[in-house]
């Protein structure tokens, strides 16, 4: 009996050192110390043993226990050290290591060249109105002068509503609103979102125009023609050569587009500009005496002068933006070049 208890200390105090973590340290304890334990066993068998034997066996079962105990306490905070070191270990933070910085948004070109735009005209005292993208037929077309049989309204460029309401085809009918509000002299500029059914490479059935309109008395083509000069080199850069051709909008007499030189090639003429040397850049004309008669103008007193042109349009030709659908898709590796 002797022999085994030395054989079991043995034993017990080698599985305590090999313990691994403070679970298996406590699955020692039962297996040795627990009411089915290898000691609580083992002292079964000391009622076969003669009175003298007993308190022998008995002191060294104690001796054995108080060692297991002593033992088991060593190990046991050893084993605590290392847990708590190996979470120190896996929460430590390298206050050294650059921070994440927070991604700031940009704004869309777009918006970019809207702001430019309005910021020139701001300058030149024009006011900035907006009116609805819901459009009636009225402010559309019909007070624009734009006849019931015009191609303009054909089901292939407009998208109805209804009989009498549209997606706006363009931001003319913003002149129309703010003229029904207000006497001449009115200088506006309205950006805003227009419709059209078109959608291929260079058109979108969505895109943005912006307006503007200056009317008051003794107003000419020469106003016109200074005042968009003026924008372009502006916005474009100073040496810009510019020319005004004559076109038609029912709105405007006389029309005409007017055309910069080519900011790809600078006028010597290439894929974007086919040849011309020439990019058509927006559409303008003295107000139609037809569109002051619906405001209720006296045309006798007053004249003014319009323009539309396509942001895209301009957007592109400024930053060197080659295809339009770029704008609409939103991809951030295009949007964070701005
Ligand atoms: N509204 C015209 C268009 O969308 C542009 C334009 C505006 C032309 C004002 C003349 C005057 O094409």
């Amino acid at each position: 009996m002797k022999e085994q208890l030395r054989q079991l200390q043995e034993k017990a105090l080698s599985a305590l050192q090999q313990a691994a973590d403070l679970k298996a340290l406590q699955d020692v304890r039962v297996q040795i110390l627990g009411k089915k334990g290898a000691l609580t066993e083992l002292m079964k068998g000391m009622r076969g043993l003669s009175p003298e034997e007993r308190p022998v066996v008995g002191s060294l079962v104690n001796t054995l226990k108080d060692q297991f105990e002593a033992c088991f306490a060593e190990r046991q905070s050893e084993l605590q050290q290392q847990a708590i070191a190996a979470k120190l270990a896996g929460e430590k933070i390298d206050v050294t290591l650059p921070g994440r910085g927070a991604v700031t948004g940009s704004k869309h070109p777009v918006t970019l060249v809207t702001e430019a735009v309005v910021d020139i005209f701001s300058r030149l005292g024009f006011a900035v109105e907006e009116g609805p993208e819901i459009e009636q037929d009225f402010y559309n077309f019909e007070a624009l002068n734009i006849p019931k049989d015009h191609p303009a309204r054909d089901m292939q460029d407009t998208f109805y509503i209804s009989e009498d309401l549209v997606m706006r085809t363009h931001t003319s009918p913003v002149q129309i609103r703010t003229m029904l509000k207000q006497p001449p002299p009115i200088r506006v500029i309205a950006p805003g979102t227009v419709y059209r059914r078109d959608s291929d490479l260079t058109h979108s059935p969505m895109f943005h125009q912006i307006e503007g309109f200056l009317v008051d008395e003794r107003v000419t083509f020469g106003d016109l023609k200074g005042i968009l000069t003026h924008f372009l080199k502006e916005f474009f850069g100073e040496g810009l050569a510019v020319r005004f051709r004559p076109s038609f909008f029912p709105f405007t007499e006389p029309s005409a587009e007017v055309d910069i030189a080519c900011v790809i090639c600078d006028g010597q003429g290439c894929r974007v500009c086919s040849g011309t040397g020439w990019l058509e850049i927006l559409g303008c004309g003295m107000i139609d005496p037809a569109v002051f008669d619906s405001v209720n103008y006296d045309s006798d007193v007053y004249s003014g002068f319009a323009f539309g042109m396509g942001l895209e349009r301009i957007a592109m030709l400024k930053y060197g933006v080659n295809d339009l659908r770029l704008f609409f898709e939103n991809d951030l590796r295009f949007l964070r070049q701005f």
